[in-house]
């Protein structure tokens, strides 16, 4: 990767005409950077240093990674949020609490920038896609260089250059964006696992959700560019993929020539040195008997499958524009446990959608058992300006909070009984990690997500071990590697 990016910067001619559009463009600025990094490096007597902090899903993790990319590029070395030339931010805003930790956030970089003055402050990503927040930032944090959003994440490089060569703070907004550009420099964070993003925004419109007027319609990525993409991940040593979009199971409908999310994991498992492949996130109306078939006939597909409920009541769903029922999710659910007896299956679940009584999240929690989530994420409810459920009766905080921590009991009851299910069976972990208590142990992930601690040491970091799952502890285990 770094020999095909110093090839395609020794082909750009920076004496030239900037390039219209495109990478090329972008490959224009980072040579650009990379003389004014080398300089003031020089002028310093230090190299120029940057730093990335994401909010947010794995689709913005995975965007961190090229924006890291792109600066390690333009010439600066990756360093602390304290300690950093340029600091950027990228934003999150499916819910209010990312909103206000960032703004506590980015009060804090005031004061780093008060110690170095050149340090340059940047704020990107789906936060910024609202024209409130953008308002907020201009008239309250007026130390912010550079503000832009998710539809031109991939002019990153340009706008770097245009901070440091103008002395007003850049504002780069696009309200939508229909270009793929994917063949930018990328710095990845796990050398053994990526995420792969097959597919871009939402067209669902959950009326509680901000994601569709933040990250824009759904687009997909063209089947063979995500599959040479996966390639060169396995050629560079990557062992584990997650395939990522908001809705995968509607991946390649748009496409020329459509193809389903099934056939395109399947064509995935054809990759050499791609031992598990992982996908999120499915929404269960477009979850398909294809997909269930071609992951019982395929091993390497990580048997865990994440379903969004949501709501268990009829009324509250259909409220929330979801398309389903509690009976179709139940069948749907019970169908996944039948074909793959050893998934896990996970969910999202909302507390305190306008209107919602007591009696709506009994419905719920009678999911919750009936189903036996593995594990679920459960969220308050929170307004979203400019989203159909902004305008709805809400729901009052005490009851919200009150009817949260019912569910939450039943919730981790049911992942406990659950996770002892697999007591006593030899699996495959991919160990990712020493272990933050003991650095005896490393800590590995299942294909069913559940996390397990092992004796051992950190060369088998990156790699898959055979473990016996010796004793639960609730949402992990302690296992030990068979020989
Ligand atoms: N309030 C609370 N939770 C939300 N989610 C999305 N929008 C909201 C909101 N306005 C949750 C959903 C989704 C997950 C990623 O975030 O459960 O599945
Ligand atoms: Fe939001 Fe619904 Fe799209 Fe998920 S499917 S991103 S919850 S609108």
């Amino acid at each position: 990767m770094q020999n095909k990016l110093e090839e395609i910067i020794a082909s750009i001619d920076i004496s030239g005409p900037v390039p219209e559009e495109g990478d090329q463009r972008q490959y224009y600025y980072i040579k650009k950077m990379r003389d004014y990094t080398a300089a003031k490096s020089q002028e310093l007597g230090r190299k120029l240093t940057a730093c990335t902090v994401t909010f947010g899903c794995q689709m913005n993790a995975k965007d961190s990674e090229k924006l890291a990319g792109i600066l390690e590029a333009c010439g600066f070395d990756v360093r602390d949020e304290e300690n950093s030339d340029f600091l950027i931010y990228n934003t999150c805003t499916v819910r209010d609490n990312a909103d206000q930790h960032l703004y506590g956030r980015i009060g804090r970089a005031s004061h780093y920038k008060k110690k170095n003055p050149e340090m340059k402050i940047a704020v990107c990503g789906c936060m910024m896609q609202e024209k409130t927040a953008v308002d907020k930032l201009h008239k309250s944090y007026p130390y912010v260089d550079l503000i832009f959003g998710t539809h031109n994440l991939y002019c990153f490089a340009e706008y770097i250059y245009e901070v440091y060569h103008s002395d007003k703070r850049v504002t780069e907004l696009w309200e939508s964006g229909d270009q793929i550009v994917e063949d930018l420099p990328t710095d990845r964070k796990f050398p053994w696992k990526s995420g792969v993003n097959i597919m871009y925004g939402c067209n669902n419109f959950c009326s509680y959700c901000i994601v569709p007027y933040v990250r824009g319609r759904e687009k997909s990525r063209e089947p063979i560019d995500i599959l040479r993409e996966i390639e060169r991940l396995a050629s560079d040593g990557v062992k584990e993929i997650m395939l990522l979009g908001q809705n995968v199971n509607s991946y390649g409908k748009t496409l020329e020539d459509p193809i389903s999310f099934a056939e395109l994991l399947e064509a995935a498992t054809r990759i050499d040195g791609i031992e598990r492949i992982r996908f999120m996130t499915s929404h269960p109306k477009d979850l398909s008997e294809d997909l269930i078939q071609c992951i019982k006939r395929n091993p390497k597909i990580a048997r865990h499958i994440h379903l969004p409920l949501q709501s268990g009541s009829d009324r509250i769903l259909k409220a929330m524009n979801r398309h389903y029922t509690k009976d179709q999710y139940l069948k749907l659910a019970g169908h996944i446990r039948q074909e793959l007896p050893d998934a896990a299956i996970t969910t999202d679940i909302i507390v305190g959608f306008p209107g919602e009584t007591a009696e709506d999240v009994n419905e719920t929690i009678d999911v919750v058992k009936k189903v036996g989530f593995d594990n679920a994420f459960t969220f308050i409810y929170s307004m979203r300006k400019g989203t159909p459920a902004a305008r709805m009766e809400q729901v009052p905080e005490d009851v919200k909070k009150e009817n949260f921590a019912r569910l939450l009991t039943v919730v981790q009851d049911t992942a406990k009984k659950q996770a002892e299910r697999f007591a006593g069976q030899t699996m495959s972990a991919l160990i990712e990690s020493v272990n933050e208590e003991d650095s005896s142990y490393v800590t590995g992930r299942l294909s069913n997500n559940m996390i397990v601690h092992v004796k051992g040491d950190p060369s088998l970091i990156g790699s898959f071990v055979q473990v016996r799952l010796d004793e639960c502890h609730g949402f992990y285990y302690f296992g030990h590697i068979m020989i």
